[in-house]
């Protein structure tokens, strides 16, 4: 070990990576551009401003696994095998798409990509429309004592409902997705390990079915993406996929959805001119990326040869930790960086924020995320003019999650419905 990593030390404090991520690794931006720090007890090179955080993430020298360094073995998988995770059981997580370089990441990118498209995504925004809109029927039956938690009744069951539909997942199973889903991030390696026998099982089910009675749903376009050629898409990596897809789709956009109405709340002039021109929605969503977005950190990045960046050798083998939530905040590329501004001019002071990443791991579900963000809350601000928080903004309470930044739950009083026009106003339609 080097002198240097002997005396590395973590550079958050347990308060900052907990309560106040933004401000935490700001503060480490400010401070220098490059600075080693240990994470996850490892010595790591954490990277926080604007331009040294694309730069990493579109340089293909960095990857996200540790199996494409010189004669590297799977830390990852290591990790998991030390926290009690079955090793029959590890692939599954250690195979997800965001954990392989090329060439197994092309070829798996290139697998679903399709299902993805501007078109494919456009397509599902009735029926996104229409999920919405049950769910805010269903709202005032939820309210206890005036109030409502959205989280629970509105920013969680979206996404997982829209995915599930996507994948060819029964709906009627995604209480237990949710529920798997949970237990994917608990980092608790009794209920990972019951969670991924479950999980592996049920979708070899799944497929079995498909393989009876093929769907127009994406398990049987990646069953079938595998069969007409053996050997693109194993049993394991079909899993894998779907276990990810849902997983990342029921873990991040519920987030967004629950942070911006938070934000649009706390900030009523903002929010103001988006119930004025919901055409707005679109730049509204990238600002609230920008600006709360939930991912904080990228997945680790592992130096596949010497790189300098700025002033600081990184040493082939070395660990770097990007932050797009501090690289979203950079004064140098950001004017007024914690100002919430969704009329930013994206010519003049809006560079395209790095939410959903940047390069080659580039968020798969961007798309989707951004366009039932949209929906939510056209219709959520539409349906309900009077909107409040129920509690004081000091007392909402975000998830102990130093990666994700979530609000555990978001009490608001509805107030009254609003008497809808028949055709009511779309997001987006400016666009
Ligand atoms: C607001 C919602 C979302 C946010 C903020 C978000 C954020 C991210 C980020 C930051 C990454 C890249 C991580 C890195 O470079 O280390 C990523 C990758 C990914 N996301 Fe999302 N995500 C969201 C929604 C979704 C949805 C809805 C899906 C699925 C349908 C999804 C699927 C994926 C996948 C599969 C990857 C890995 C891509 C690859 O490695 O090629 N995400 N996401």
């Amino acid at each position: 070990m080097a002198a240097e990593d002997t005396v590395c030390r973590p550079l958050l404090s347990a308060h900052e990576l907990m309560e106040d991520p933004y401000g935490g690794f700001g503060r480490v931006r400010e401070e220098a551009p490059v600075v080693k720090g240990l994470w996850n007890g490892h010595p790591t090179w954490f990277i926080t401003r604007y331009d040294d955080v694309t730069a990493v993430l579109m340089d293909r020298r960095f990857a996200t696994s540790s199996t494409s360094l010189p004669g590297g073995t799977d830390e990852y998988a290591e990790v998991m095998a030390q926290m009690g995770i079955d090793r029959d059981l590890i692939p599954y997580l250690a195979g997800s798409l965001v954990y392989t370089d090329p060439p197994d990441h092309t070829r798996l990118r290139k697998l679903v990509l399709r299902a993805f498209s501007a078109r494919r995504i456009s397509a599902l925004r009735p029926r996104v429309e229409a999920l919405v809109d049950e769910l805010l029927d269903a709202l005032p039956g939820h309210a206890a004592d005036g109030t409502v938690d959205l989280v629970e009744h509105f920013a969680s069951p979206l996404p997982i409902t829209v995915i599930c539909e996507m994948v060819g997942v029964p709906v009627a199973d995604r209480e237990q997705w949710r529920a798997w889903s949970l237990d994917y991030t608990s980092m608790d390696a009794r209920r990972l390990n019951t969670m991924l026998s479950e999980i592996s099982a049920y979708i070899r089910g799944l497929v079995g079915q498909r393989r009876a009675a093929p769907a127009d749903d994406l398990i049987t376009g990646l069953m079938l993406a595998r069969d007409e050629d053996n050997d693109r898409l194993t049993e394991t990596e079909l899993v894998t996929m779907v276990l990810t897809l849902v997983v990342a789709a029921n873990e991040t956009t519920p987030a967004l959805i629950a942070s911006g109405i938070w934000a649009l709340l706390t900030h009523p002039g903002q929010l103001a001119m988006v119930r004025e021109d919901p055409g707005l929605l679109p730049d509204a969503v990238q600002e609230l990326l920008r600006w709360c977005g939930p991912a904080i950190v990228a997945k680790l990045r592992y130096a596949t040869e010497d790189v300098v960046i700025g002033d600081t050798l990184i040493r082939q083998g070395d660990h770097v930790q990007v932050v797009p939530g501090a690289a979203n905040h950079d004064p140098r590329r950001f004017p007024r960086p914690d100002e919430l501004d969704i009329t930013r001019d994206p010519e003049a002071d809006r560079a395209p924020h790095l939410g959903y990443s940047r390069g080659a791991h580039y968020c798969l579900g961007a798309g989707l995320a951004n366009q039932e963000t949209e929906v939510a809350f056209a219709r959520l601000f539409e349906r309900f003019p009077d909107l409040a928080l129920a509690v004081p903004e000091d007392r909402l309470k975000w998830k102990p999650m130093p990666a994700t930044r979530q609000l555990a739950s978001l009490p608001v009083v509805l107030g009254p419905a609003a008497r809808l026009r028949k055709t009511s106003a779309r997001a987006g339609e400016r666009r």
